[in-house]
C-alpha cells in the first residue's frame, strides 16, 4: 500500500525516482510525486494519476538534482488529488516527506499544530510529519527524527529531505518496511526491494523504530534512543526475470501461466521422496505440539481468507481437528480465550496485511500458538509468528492474486497432512501422492484450455451480475472466482455454497445473470447437478467447470470448460484456473486496467 523511493548519489535523481515509482506502482497508483533537492532548494512535482501519464510532463531542468524522494499513493486520508499527493511539505518548504502507513494520532496532532499557528493545506496525515519535522529540526537529523517518533503513534515508513541537509535522506521505520540499498557512489531508500534491483548490490533492512541517515557514501543506522546500530548489509538478491512481464501483455496473465512451475517447485520442496512425508522445516511446532491441539483458526483477508477457508476444511477432513476460517479483520473482536492448544494460522501473500497481523497479535496475547503461511519471509507477520510455511510463489505484481492463491491452497493442504501425520494418521499423504505428482501438468493443461474460456468470455462479458456456485472444497473456488471477476472486470459477482442458492440468490437467476458452476467430484458433484438443474429450470445461463471424466455436466450446462480429473482435495487447485482466465478475458474485453484495478492496492497495511 503506497510505495517509497529515495535516491542520493552522483547521478540525476529524477530518472531513478520515476523508475522506482513505476516498479512500486502495483502497491498503489492513484497519485504520484517527486521532490528533488539542489543547492539547498527543494522542487516538488506531483499529481493525481499514474506515473506513466505524469512523468512525461515533468520538467527535467527544473527537477535537476542528485538527491530526491518519490512516492506512489493509495489514498487513505483525503481523496486522490494534487494537493493530497506526496511529497508533503511544511509551510516554509524547508522539508518534504513521503509516507506509507497511517498516523493514528493524526487528529490530535493536527489540532495541536493548528493551535500553534500551523496552516494545513492537505487532508493527509502525512502533512503532520512534515510540520513536526520542520518544527523539531535544529540541524541534527537523528535527533529530529527521534523527536518525530516520540510524538507519533501508528504504523508508518517515512522518508524526509530537508533543504539544510543537502545530499541526505532521513528514513524512519515504525511498523512498515523500509530498506536502504547501497550501490556504487549512490544509495537508495525503498519500501520494497523491487525498486532497488539493478542499482544497489547490498541492502540494509531497517528494524522497528530505527532511523537511517543516508548519503551517497553510505548509511548510518540509529535505534530509537539515538544509539548507533552496527549492521552488516546483506547481498541483494533479486530474480531478474521477475522484473519483466516476459512477453505477456499483463502481469496477471504471466502469473496465471507461472502456476505449473511454481506448484512443481513447491511439491518438490515439500515432499520428502525417500520417506514419503511432508517436509515443513520451519513450522516450529513438534509432533507433540501438533498432537496436543484442540482447534485451528485460520485467518486471512480477501483471497488469502478464501485459501484459509479451503485450509480449514482440509484440516478438519484430513487431520480430524476442528478448524474454521475467520477473516483477519474480525478475529481480534472474538470474545474468546485461546490458550496453547489453539493454533492460529495466518495466511497472507505480502505478510504485511494489517488485519491479518492484528489477528496474530490478538492470538498471541490470548496464549495461542501461531504459524504463518506466507509468501514474504522478511515481512511483519513472518516476524510475529512462531512458525513459518513459505508458499514459494515468487513476487506477485498483478494486484489480483492468482499464482499466490494456488500456492496457498497447496501449502495449506500439505499443512493439513502434516498435522494429520503428527496426530497418528501416518498414511495421510499416501492417497494424495499420485494427484500431487500430476498437479503441475494438470494446471498446465488447465492454462492451455484458454480458448474454451475465451468462448465463455465472449458470451458473458456484457453481464452486470454473475453467480458462482461450488460445494465442499470448491466452495472456496466459487468465492475466489467471484472475487477475481469483481476485482478486475468490475462485474458484480457473488460466490456461494451451491446449496445456499435456493435460500435466496435463486431470485436473481435469469439468462442475463450467468451462473458459473464448479461441479466438483463424488457426492458434491451429484448435488451440484441438481443445483444446476434448478438454475436451468429458471432459464439461467450455466457455465460448468467440470472434470474431463464427468459425462453428465455437459448435458445440463450451456457452456463447458473441462479440466483434468484429480483427487477431490487437489482438484480445487486446478478448478480455479479457468475462473482466473475467465476474469482476465472478460476484463480484457471490457477494456479494464487488469493489473491495476481501480481503488485497490496490492498490500493493505491499514485496518
Ligand atoms: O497480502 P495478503 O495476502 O495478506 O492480502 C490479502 C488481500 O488483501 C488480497 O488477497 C486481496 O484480496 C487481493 N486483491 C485478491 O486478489
Amino acid at each position: 500500500m503506497c510505495g517509497i523511493i529515495g535516491y542520493t548519489g552522483e547521478g540525476e535523481a529524477l530518472p531513478v525516482l520515476v523508475e522506482g515509482i513505476r516498479l512500486l506502482s502495483y502497491r498503489g497508483y492513484d497519485s504520484a510525486g517527486v521532490a528533488v533537492e539542489r543547492d539547498g532548494a527543494l522542487v516538488v512535482e506531483k499529481d493525481k494519476g499514474r506515473i506513466e501519464d505524469l512523468a512525461p510532463s515533468w520538467d527535467r531542468t527544473r527537477l535537476a538534482g542528485r538527491t530526491g524522494i518519490g512516492h506512489t499513493r493509495w489514498a487513505t486520508h483525503g481523496r486522490p488529488s494534487r494537493v493530497n499527493a506526496h511529497p508533503q511539505s511544511d509551510a516554509a518548504g524547508d522539508v518534504v516527506v513521503v509516507h506509507n502507513g497511517v498516523l493514528d494520532n493524526d487528529i490530535a496532532l493536527r489540532e495541536e499544530l493548528a493551535a500553534a499557528g500551523v496552516g494545513f493545506v492537505s487532508e493527509t496525515d502525512t502533512e503532520v510529519f512534515a510540520h513536526l519535522f520542520a518544527r523539531t529540526f535544529r540541524g541534527d537529523p537523528v535527533a529530529t527524527a527521534r523527536g518525530v517518533l516520540a510524538r507519533c503513534h501508528g504504523r508508518f515508513a517515512l522518508l524526509f529531505l530537508h533543504r539544510r541537509l543537502p545530499g541526505t535522506l532521513v528514513a524512519v521505520r515504525r511498523g512498515s518496511p523500509l530498506l536502504v540499498g547501497l550501490g556504487r557512489g549512490e544509495c537508495l531508500v525503498a519500501s520494497d526491494v523491487r525498486a532497488l534491483a539493478g542499482r544497489a548490490d547490498r541492502v540494509l533492512e531497517l528494524e522497528e523504530d530505527e532511523i537511517a541517515v543516508v548519503t551517497p557514501a553510505g548509511a548510518t543506522v540509529h535505534a530509537a534512543d539515538g544509539r548507533r546500530v552496527t549492521r552488516e548489509p546483506k547481498a541483494l538478491r533479486y530474480d531478474e526475470a521477475s522484473l519483466g512481464r516476459g512477453g505477456f501483455p499483463h502481469w496477471t496473465l504471466k502469473e496465471i501461466h507461472e502456476q505449473p512451475e511454481r506448484l512443481a517447485d513447491l511439491v518438490a520442496a515439500r515432499i520428502d521422496p525417500v520417506h514419503g512425508r511432508v517436509r515443513l522445516d520451519e513450522l516450529a511446532l513438534s509432533d507433540a505440539d501438533l498432537a496436543s491441539l484442540d482447534r485451528v483458526d485460520l485467518v486471512g483477508s480477501g483471497t488469502a481468507s478464501y485459501a484459509a477457508m479451503f485450509g480449514a476444511r482440509a484440516i478438519e477432513a484430513l487431520a480430524g481437528l476442528p478448524a474454521r476460517m475467520v477473516p483477519g479483520s474480525e478475529y481480534d473482536a472474538l470474545p474468546e480465550t485461546l490458550g496453547p492448544r489453539r493454533l492460529v494460522v495466518a495466511v497472507s501473500q505480502s505478510g504485511e496485511t494489517a488485519d491479518t497481523h492484528a489477528a496474530v497479535e490478538a492470538a498471541k496475547a490470548a496464549g495461542a500458538r501461531t504459524v504463518g503461511v506466507l509468501n514474504a519471509r522478511a515481512s511483519r507477520i513472518a516476524r510475529s509468528v512462531e512458525g513459518f510455511v513459505d508458499i514459494h510463489a515468487g513476487p506477485e505484481i498483478g494486484v489480483a492474486s492468482t499464482k499466490v492463491y494456488t500456492s496457498m491452497l497447496l501449502s495449506l493442504l500439505l499443512l493439513a497432512v502434516r498435522i494429520a501425520e503428527a496426530r497418528g494418521r501416518r498414511g495421510a499423504l499416501m492417497p494424495l501422492r499420485p494427484g500431487l505428482d500430476a498437479l503441475p501438468d494438470a494446471v498446465r493443461r488447465a492454462v492451455a484450455g484458454a480458448p474454451a474460456v475465451k468462448d465463455v468470455a465472449r458470451e458473458v462479458h456484457r453481464a452486470q451480475n454473475m453467480l458462482y456456485l461450488g460445494r465442499g472444497p470448491d466452495h472456496a473456488t466459487a468465492v475466489e472466482g467471484a472475487l477475481k471477476m469483481k476485482e478486475i472486470s468490475y462485474i458484480h459477482a457473488e460466490g456461494y455454497a451451491a446449496g445456499e442458492m435456493k435460500h435466496g440468490p435463486i431470485a436473481l437467476v435469469s439468462w442475463d445473470v450467468p451462473t458459473v458452476a464448479v461441479m466438483g467430484h463424488g457426492e458434491h458433484r451429484t448435488r451440484m447437478l441438481s443445483n444446476v438443474r434448478e438454475v436451468k429450470a429458471r432459464d439461467g445461463l450455466v457455465i460448468a467447470v467440470a472434470a474431463e471424466d464427468d459425462a453428465d455436466s455437459p448435458k445440463v450446462s450451456d457452456l463447458l470448460v473441462q479440466v483434468p480429473t484429480l483427487h477431490p482435495w487437489i482438484a480445487p487447485i486446478v478448478h480455479v484456473v479457468p475462473l482466473q482466465l475467465l476474469a482476465y478475458e472478460v476484463a480484457k474485453r471490457r477494456g479494464c486496467d487488469i493489473d491495476q484495478p481501480r481503488n485497490l492496492a496490492k498490500s493493505v497495511t491499514v485496518q
